[in-house]
């Protein structure tokens, strides 16, 4: 019996994936090479633009014909995109050949579920799923080679306005200090894995919602004093919640890579202040000046969103400016996106698709001009 995972979307979705095939191979599936040869597909699925939406959709639309041809293949759509009670609606109703459509916080009942179709061919199980505990104790299927993703929260309290992740992924939740640095101790141990992954929505934020509290700052010195020969690196921070204790860790601690994702989305006050981001283009270029004195020769990449609801011209030059001025190793452009149920969705003056384009096209054009220049 042979399992195919298609992946969309994040590190966050690649690392669930991971324990999507740890579920599987713990009921007897095999890894199989191609979706054609396979006995259960399952489409982890992501929401944040419509474009990952529509890719999902024409991607099941196409197991029609290979579900007509082979009737007992299991169908999972599962993820971010059906975790929204509508979208999993829809998605039943246009394409009944699915078997299981689940959301975001029912991955580790994924096993019952199969069962339950297998054993009755019961078509179209539809669970929307409560926020509950995280599991530990599922295995993961680790598929990317000496680096190990791990998992230190789930979960998002930022509500920034454009953003669809808090409704789908539900409210911060950090994983206890000592569970984390247990898994990492066996990562390390088992020989296999020389750099490990932090992941989290916001880490910088990580061990708030415990008791008693652990800051993100000691969670990584805690990692560091761990024995061994590996590197530590993490993803994504958040700039309202970047201390300067964290960064002077980074700074001090060997192990960490000297690298930081640190997503501005825009260079302009107004625009930032309508995003509920929480910090100004000031605060910003003053946490990347830190950076650059004490890791000097840290690497910084950034997300940016263009033709946010009434963003000018001259507003959309601020955020040019702002890559111009920070010299980016890299960076990531998107062209807004209204996300249904989101702040931002039901604002005025929406940007018309030719606008965010141009924006978007000129936005990563400077962005290649500026690491030519560099090196
Ligand atoms: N439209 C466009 N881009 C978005 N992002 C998040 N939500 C949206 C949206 N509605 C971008 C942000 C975030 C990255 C992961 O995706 O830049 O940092
Ligand atoms: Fe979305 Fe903002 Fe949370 Fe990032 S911090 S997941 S952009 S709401």
């Amino acid at each position: 019996m042979k399992y195919f995972i298609v992946t969309f979307g994040c590190q966050m979705n690649v690392h669930d994936s991971e324990k999507i095939a740890g579920i599987l191979e713990n009921m007897g599936y095999q890894c199989g090479e191609t979706r054609e040869e396979t006995d259960i597909i399952v489409f982890n699925t992501c929401a944040i633009r419509e474009g990952a939406e529509d890719r999902v959709f024409g991607n099941v639309g196409a197991l029609k014909r290979q579900k007509k041809a082979n009737k007992d293949l299991i169908i999972v759509v599962c993820g971010c995109m059906t975790q929204k009670e509508k979208t999993a609606k829809y998605m039943r109703e246009t394409f009944p050949f699915v078997d299981i459509v689940i959301g975001t916080h029912n991955v580790p009942k994924l096993g019952e579920y199969i069962a339950e179709v297998r054993a009755k061919r019961q078509k179209r199980l539809l669970q929307l799923f409560e926020e509950g505990e995280i599991d530990e104790s599922l295995p993961y299927v680790r598929t990317s080679g000496e680096n190990a993703w791990v998992n230190i929260m789930q979960g998002c309290n930022n509500f920034c306005t454009y953003c669809i992740v808090p409704y789908v992924r539900g409210r911060e939740k950090s994983r206890q200090e000592e569970s984390i640095l247990n898994e990492i101790k066996n990562l390390i141990a088992s020989g296999k894995y020389k750099k490990i992954t932090l992941l989290g929505q916001n880490v910088n934020s990580y061990g708030k919602d415990l008791s008693p509290q652990v800051s993100f700052a000691k969670l990584l010195k805690d990692i560091c004093a761990l024995d061994g020969n590996f590197s530590v690196s993490f993803m994504t921070s958040h700039p309202k919640d970047l201390t300067d204790e964290v960064i002077d860790v980074i700074a001090n601690q060997e192990k960490i890579e000297k690298y930081i994702h640190l997503p501005a989305q825009s260079g302009d006050n107004r625009i930032l202040k309508l995003m509920n981001r929480s910090y100004t283009r000031e605060k910003y270029l003053d946490i990347i000046k830190k950076i650059k004195e004490k890791i000097p020769n840290c690497k910084i990449t950034s997300d940016f969103i263009v033709g946010f609801p009434t963003e000018t011209e001259e507003e959309f030059l601020k955020t040019m400016s702002l890559v111009e001025e920070v010299k980016y190793d890299s960076i990531f452009a998107f062209m807004y996106s209204p996300r249904e149920g989101t702040v931002a969705e039901k604002m005025d003056g929406q940007i018309e698709e030719s606008v965010k384009n141009d924006r978007v096209n000129r936005l990563l054009a400077l962005s290649k001009c500026l690491q030519k220049e560099d090196k």
